[in-house]
Order: C-alpha cells, then structure tokens, then sequence
C-alpha cells in the first residue's frame, strides 16, 4: 500500500525519480508525475488504464513556467488567468515543442493550470518541471476527493500519496478552450460559467465527452458508480415507478428516510453539494443497490457541474 503523509520533500523526490505521486488539488486528487519524463507519463496512463487519446492537464507553478510551453496565447486567456489563476480553470493553447506528445496525445494543444492547494503549490515550488496529473482513479470511475478515495482504488499501484485533507470544491476544473479569440468551455467544472462570462463576456458551452470526438463515445459514461444503475430525474415519479426495488436516493437538501439517501446539502448550498458528490457516489456503490435515483440540482453556478456529472453517471 501507498505511504500516506505530507512529507513533500519525499514527495518531490519520488517525482524527480520517475515515480507517481497522488497529490491534493483544490477540485480533486490527481495522480501525478514530471511532465517532462516520458516514461512517467506512460506509467500514468498504465496505472489508471487510461486510452493514449485522452490527453492530460499540466500543472504549472506560475505563468513563468507556462510561457515557454505555449505558442501562442489569446487576449481572454490571459486575462482569464489574472483573475482565476490560481484555481479550478485549466486552459487549452497551442503548444510548443516542448510539450511532450504523450501528455497530449499527439493534439496541437495542451491543456494547463495553476492549482490553488497550498501543500501542492509548496510542491510545484520545489520542483523544476510542471507536473502532469489526470484525476487520481481508475479511468472511467468517480474521481477521488479524499486521500482514502486514492488509496482505496490506486494504493497498490502508486508510490505516495500527498495528503492535503478532503478537497474544498470536489470537482474537476472548468476546461476553457479557444476557437480564434472565441472561448468555448469545453467541460463544466469548479469554475462556474458566470464567473467565467464576467470576465469573457457570453461564451459557448460545448461539453466534449473526449478530446478526440471520433473515438468510440467511450468516455460520455464516466463517474458512474459500478454496483448500481443511476437514474437521474424528478424523485417523487421515480421513487413511485422502482419502489420495488433495492434503490438509494441522492437528493439535493430534501431528507428521504425511508431508503438508503445522501443529503448533498440541507441547507440548499451549492458549493457543499458539490464538494460532497463523489463521496456519495461512492457510499452507494457500498449500499447494494439496483437503482440510486438521482435529482438534478439548481442550474446554476457549480450545480452546473454536478448536473453534467449526474447525466454521465447515468449515460
Ligand atoms: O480538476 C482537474 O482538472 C483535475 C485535477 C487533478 O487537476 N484533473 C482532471 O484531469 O480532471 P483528467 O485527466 O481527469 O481530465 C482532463 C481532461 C481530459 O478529459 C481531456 O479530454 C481534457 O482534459 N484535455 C486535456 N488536454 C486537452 C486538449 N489539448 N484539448 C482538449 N481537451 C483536453
Ligand atoms: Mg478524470
């Protein structure tokens, strides 16, 4: 099993060797490991049994370090950057040749950000390369918000686990990606849109299901918890319709004590509904179920991206 510490000079020294190490995000645990070290990076895509085509996000110190990585930069990214760097906003640019193929499968661009956890700012401070970090689970499952989440699923594959506590926003960063000066948000994600069109003005949501829309639909199912079928609507006709069955409830703030139920947020928060999903998904993947029903929440701010997340549950 993985050493779980925040140790980040053991931490550092694993990277600098070539190893992974999970680290803490403000949006989720990532699995990560120097994104100038090819075999590294291919060692993440085997551990998590990722596709070669789905491309991964550098995490960078500081717009320093992006620069040279970067070939060409819009006006509203940069200005994009000023105001949520650092934070859960990763950008797609064009890349130069310093960009490794293998972190970005081979695309024209690479996706970045500057993360805003503390304990893994501290890390990218000490060391001298960017580091790679796809969400630290299993391809195709829920991604992990704890450091227990990362140990149960990867323990026996990884070498450290960075431990930063429970991450604050609970899901992966917002994907803004550009067409010309145009951008497009290209996944829903810990930043909400609004935040985004204050800055940018109105901009296009076009949730993508992979980078690379030609390959087989695979990734549109994603967190979906493996024991039980998510079905995602209003709760009163779909308790109605499967009561017959062994089924869990996740509802927003409303309490449904006759069944397995999770609670988002009682009080109707959507932030502390979010950070709260994926430890949910995973509780009922404990219970034994047939059915979690599932109601959609408030579309609005991140309740946009716990929307998008519930309909890839239940694709
Ligand atoms: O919050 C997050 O973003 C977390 C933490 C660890 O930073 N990371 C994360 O990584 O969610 P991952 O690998 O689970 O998702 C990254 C997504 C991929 O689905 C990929 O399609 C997209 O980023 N992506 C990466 N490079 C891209 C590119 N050049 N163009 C379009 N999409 C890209
Ligand atoms: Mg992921």
């Amino acid at each position: 099993m993985a050493a779980i510490g925040k140790d980040i000079d053991q931490a550092a020294a694993i990277l600098q060797m070539g190893g992974l190490v999970a680290i803490p995000t403000e949006t989720v645990y990532g699995l990560a490991a120097n994104a100038f070290d090819s075999e590294a990076v291919v060692k993440i895509f085997a551990t998590k049994n990722r596709p070669a085509f789905d491309p991964l996000i550098t995490h960078v110190a500081n717009s320093d370090q992006l620069a040279p990585l970067v070939s060409y930069m819009p006006a509203v990214a940069r200005q994009l950057m000023q105001a949520y760097w650092p934070g859960p906003l990763t950008l797609v640019l064009p890349k130069t040749h310093l960009m490794n193929d293998l972190v970005t499968s081979g695309l024209p661009t690479a996706a970045f950000r500057q993360p805003r956890h503390p304990l893994l700012q501290q890390l990218l401070s000490i060391v001298d390369f960017p580091l790679v970090a796809p969400s630290a689970n299993p391809f195709g499952y829920v991604s992990p918000t704890t450091p227990q989440h990362v140990e149960a699923q990867l323990g026996d594959k990884i070498d450290y686990i960075l431990d930063g506590g429970p991450c604050q926003i609970g899901v992966e960063s917002t994907i803004v990606g550009f067409e010309g000066e145009q951008p497009v948000v290209l996944r829903l994600g810990g930043l909400p849109v609004e935040d985004i069109e204050k800055v940018a003005g109105k901009v296009m949501v076009k949730p993508h299901s992979t980078s690379r829309p030609q390959a087989p639909g695979m990734l549109e199912s994603h967190y979906a918890p493996q024991s039980c079928r998510v079905i995602v609507g209003e709760l009163p006709p779909l308790i109605k319709k499967y009561k017959h069955d062994r089924i869990g409830i996740l509802s927003f703030s409303r309490k449904y004590a006759d069944y397995p139920n999770f609670v988002l947020s009682e009080r109707g928060d959507l932030n502390e509904a979010a950070s709260r999903l994926f430890s949910a998904l995973r509780w009922f993947d404990r219970q034994q179920l047939a059915y979690l029903l599932a109601e959609p929440v408030p579309d609005t701010g991140l309740g946009r991206a716990i929307n998008d997340r519930l309909r890839r549950a239940a694709t």
